[in-house]
């Protein structure tokens, strides 16, 4: 794996070396001392041209836990115009010595330009572009669901993919990255998955996608997934009115407190609410439905950091060592 780029062309055994690697590195992140020497003296710069709490915090973290030097860009502001600057950045970072970039854009396809392009030789991790994919979200999703899978089977995770859960994906397809990073990967991991958003919200085509859809939330969850990953109503990326108002909104897309209460009455005891974070607690996801104990959202928050060192680990060791992180560290 030279880039991680989308998850669309990641086969199944990349991607549970992915996962199964997480876990290793999730061993590491539950030590006292959350560190491994492999990637030392290698430089890991952050290039966000996006807002991003979360995620840039969580490969900075990552990168650390693994002993690179790590160099945030936030790029934000520039106006410099795209193709540009873009080429201009990619540069300047190459001549520091960049070993990877991971950069997050508002326009799709950028980090497949620069991975492209001849302007640097760094890996490329793509840590969100525009509206078209995510792939570190997706797998740190995957590996959140591989673990509550395992759990409700009463199995071990490693080594297995997701054929036999039911995810539910629910509310502003249309305007996200996470749901089609999440869309190829679940495909890929064997898992059955349903897009739940109303017409407005789903984009032009989707029949055409590896899924089911549904309109109507209420219908979905009788079904009894698994999992249900609630997504944010992405404001900044509307030009127009894509529903009629929040509150009707919440009433028909939303998690709310009524919809948490029938999750209960019904039993499904074992269904976990997702959300990639930022939340829009009220809209999207009620408050209860959040802090309820069936939410992953900070457990997401945590494989992050596991699921970004398998990545930086498995794009910057190379060749150069087939070992077991936690093994070579040892040497
Ligand atoms: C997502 C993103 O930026 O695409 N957030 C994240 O990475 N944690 C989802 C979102 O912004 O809604």
């Amino acid at each position: 794996m030279r880039h991680l780029l989308s998850t669309e062309d990641l086969d199944k055994a990349d991607a549970i070396r992915i996962l199964d690697t997480a876990e290793e590195m999730a061993a590491v992140s539950d030590r006292e001392v959350k560190k491994l020497p492999v990637l030392r003296g290698r430089t890991v710069v952050n290039l966000f041209f996006e807002d991003s709490t979360r995620t840039r915090i969580s490969f900075e973290a990552a990168a650390k836990r693994l002993s690179a030097d790590v160099i945030n860009f936030a790029a934000k502001g520039s106006s410099v115009s795209k193709g540009e600057s873009l080429k201009d950045t990619a540069q300047t970072l190459e001549a520091m010595g960049a070993d990877a970039v991971v950069i997050r854009h508002w326009a799709s396809g950028a980090p497949a330009r620069l991975a492209a392009s001849d302007w640097i030789d760094a890996a490329v991790v793509n840590a969100g572009d525009g509206t078209h994919e995510h792939p570190t979200q997706a797998l740190l999703d995957a590996f959140t669901m591989r673990r509550n899978w395992a759990r409700i089977n009463g199995t071990a995770s490693a080594g297995t993919d997701l054929s036999g859960m039911k995810v539910a994906i629910v509310g502003d397809v249309l305007h996200s990255r996470v749901a089609r990073s999440n869309l190829w990967l679940l495909r890929t991991l064997g898992a059955d998955l349903t897009l739940v958003a109303p017409p407005t919200l789903l984009p032009v085509g989707v029949e055409q996608w590896p899924c089911s859809v549904s309109y109507d939330l209420d219908e979905t969850l009788a079904t009894g997934p698994h999992a249900v990953m609630m997504l944010r109503v992405q404001g900044e990326r509307m030009n127009a009115a894509f529903f009629p108002s929040t509150r009707e909104y919440s009433r028909r897309w939303g998690f709310d407190d009524r919809r948490l209460a029938a999750l209960d009455a019904a039993g499904a005891r074992e269904t976990i609410i997702m959300h990639p974070g930022p939340m829009n607690r009220g809209l999207e996801i009620s408050a209860a439905a959040a802090d309820s104990p069936r939410s992953t959202v900070l457990q997401q928050v945590r494989n992050g950091v596991s699921v970004r060192m398998a990545a930086l680990y498995l794009l910057l060791s190379g060749e150069s060592s087939s070992a077991a992180p936690t093994q070579e560290a040892q040497r």
